[in-house]
């Protein structure tokens, strides 16, 4: 028998008890000829006191740290406790011990805080998975799995695996293919998601699915991105967006109470996704503080549904462009009046850094007395800076900031702004969690790079009910479509959602379309003819005339959701071997040259570009 108890489980009950532990040496302290040893395992650490009579037997047995280590002893009362460890009253007298396995010297310290850098624990990502603050991350990762399974199992939903070599699915992404040998020259494609397979599923009268599942996308990196990442992936049949939006607010709820103790009482948030934008700047808004953007001078387009504050005239001023700009965006911050020359200096330095880029900041302080001083007092009387005051819904004590430039840029600026002055002033706090639905997305969008419309979700969502006629009955040359407005769909909503948790996207789906009709019809505003369709979705179409219900569903980023959970922004942690920035993994050396034979069988040759 290796062990009796683990290295977390003694208390003082246990006294004069006699047991066996097994696990790893985490600390050495000689005193004089006595001896401790802290031994850890996956429950916690126990001290063990290694008295003068094993001396000679521990001198030409030297422990080492990561040793495994087996002892037999008695339970007993510490001399000196340590209120800061569950095992802390009691320590092992040891009365024999066995190294069951040598251990070299770790190439960072297995603690919290460890001297390792990312690449070097990364590298060793089996020893950093001892650290139990990564181990921490995965029991959370674990909770939040089996809280889903069990309030998805309650509701009547099924998991149902799907295969990963598939046929590319489009979620917006690069896929990552696979050759095959047994048809040499084809391949298969990993899935983005198993989107199309969840839509078979409905037609296959299963009709609530879900899966824990792996999916994969070729697309570059950021701290909440891996090119293989897990969803939870969801679907319902006979539903309309309501049901879904309660039924996955009620999952994440579930999961809240489950793991972090929360009860979520309050009603989740929904915004449009044109107010998203409107008032934060981007679609996944940290509602956590209250601070909007003011769109004082906006590109029509942008909103159709607003109407400007100020005539174009008012803003020909040189620090907000020369009436040049498109856009100009407001931001007022609390509290923040008497900031110091040095201080509104590195903020304009932030703006104007690169990833921002931005021309300059203005500023206007609202001074407690009701007077205003700003960057602007040259050009704009008391009047005009209060009338900027009133759209930014500035109080007293406020600092307000005003980037002027190209829409898109000065949008993303401001929020980026936004968030960077919460983090500031901590309105940002980890341990808060708020939930928000944003609804009513755009259909389509125009995708600069490529030059084309695309689906913004994925071109299996419906448009909005009302808006399905205008689908059906307009045939646009989408060729010549080049841009936004001239477009005729670029009104078009979609029946879909996404579910943001302080400030990211943890989630997204929409209600699907489910006549063939109408998904032609969708194919086809996406530049697709009909043999394109035929090759690329012939199986949905065909599935299609056998009786598809209406259905939809939605998916969570299941990394990212713990992520958050876990106070963090980078799933990496949560995620037990994951790759690095550049999509490598760096304990197994992958991607990695594979052999001649290999090729051979395969029937490729290999001919790299550049
Ligand atoms: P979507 O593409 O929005 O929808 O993905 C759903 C959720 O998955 C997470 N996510 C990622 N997490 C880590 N790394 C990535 N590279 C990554 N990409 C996405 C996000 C996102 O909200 N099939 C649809 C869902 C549906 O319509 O039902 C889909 O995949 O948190």
């Amino acid at each position: 028998m290796y062990r009796s108890h683990t290295c977390g489980e003694l208390r003082m009950a246990n006294s004069k008890k006699e047991i066996t532990l097994s696990g790893w040496v985490q600390t050495i302290r000689k005193f004089g000829s006595i001896t401790f040893v802290d031994i850890r395992d996956r429950y916690g650490i126990t001290q063990l006191l290694f008295s003068e009579s094993l001396n000679t037997q521990l001198d030409a047995n030297p422990l080492g740290r990561e040793f495994v280590l087996q002892v037999k002893g008695i339970v007993q009362e510490r001399s000196n406790k340590n209120a800061h460890i569950p095992t802390g009253e009691i320590e092992i007298a040891v009365a024999e011990f066995t190294i069951l396995n040598k251990s070299a010297v770790p190439p960072f310290s297995i603690q919290d805080d460890t001297d390792g850098g990312d690449e070097l624990r990364m590298k060793y990502r089996f020893l950093d998975l001892r650290r139990n603050i990564v181990k921490k991350n995965l029991e959370l990762r674990y909770a939040v799995g089996r809280s889903t399974r069990n309030y998805l199992h309650e509701n009547d939903f099924m998991d149902i695996e799907t295969p990963f070599l598939i046929k590319s699915t489009p979620e917006g992404a690069r896929d990552f293919v696979v050759p095959s040998r047994m048809n040499p020259g084809q391949f298969y494609a990993l899935p983005q998601s198993p989107q199309t397979f969840k839509q078979l599923l409905m037609v296959s009268g299963y009709d609530r699915y879900y899966q824990i599942v792996k999916c994969f996308r070729d697309e570059d990196l950021r701290a909440d991105r891996q090119p293989e990442f897990t969803q939870i992936d969801c679907e319902m049949s006979f539903v309309e967006q309501e049901d879904i939006l309660n039924m996955f607010e009620g999952l994440v709820k579930r999961i809240f109470k489950d793991v972090k103790n929360i009860n979520y009482t309050e009603v989740v948030e929904r915004m449009t996704w044109e107010d998203a934008m409107w008032q934060y700047g981007n679609d996944k808004p940290d509602i956590r503080f209250e601070i909007k953007i003011a769109n004082l001078k906006f590109p029509q387009h942008a909103f159709q549904n607003k109407e400007p504050l100020f005539d174009s005239e008012f803003f020909n001023i040189p620090p907000l462009g020369g009436g040049g700009a498109e856009t100009v965006l407001a931001i007022a911050i609390p509290g923040c009046s008497e900031y110091t020359r040095k201080q509104t200096d590195e903020l304009t330095e932030w703006v104007k850094r690169p990833q921002i880029g931005m021309k300059g900041l203005v500023f206007i302080k609202c001074n407690a007395d009701g007077s205003f001083k700003s960057s602007l007092d040259k050009f704009y009387d008391a009047e005009k800076l209060k009338a900027i005051a009133a759209a930014t819904n500035a109080k007293a004590g406020d600092l307000i900031l005003i980037l002027a430039g190209g829409e898109e840029r000065t949008r993303k600026a401001t929020s980026d702004l936004r968030m960077y002055m919460a983090d500031k002033l901590s309105m940002r706090k980890t341990d808060e969690f708020k939930l928000l639905w944003v609804l009513d997305f755009p259909l389509f969008e125009y995708a600069e790079d490529d030059n084309r419309w695309v689906a913004r979700h994925h071109p299996f969502t419906s448009p909005k009910p009302d808006h399905i006629n205008i689908m059906i009955n307009n045939n646009p040359a989408i060729e010549n479509a080049a841009k936004y407005l001239e477009h005729p769909y670029a009104g078009i909503k979609a029946n879909a959602y996404d579910m943001v948790l302080n400030g990211n996207e943890i989630g997204g789906g929409s209600i699907r379309i489910f006549q063939r009709a109408l998904q032609e019809k969708m194919f086809a505003a996406l530049g697709m003819d009909a043999e394109e369709q035929q090759h690329k979705f012939g199986f949905l179409l065909g599935a299609f005339e056998y009786g598809a219900p209406p259905h939809g569903g939605l998916a969570f980023g299941f990394d990212r959701l713990c992520a958050i959970l876990g106070g963090s922004e980078s799933i990496r942690d949560f995620i037990a071997f994951p790759k690095n920035n550049s999509g490598r993994d760096v304990m197994l050396d992958a991607p990695s040259t594979i052999d001649a034979k290999q090729f051979e069988e395969l029937q490729i040759k290999l001919d790299l570009k550049g």
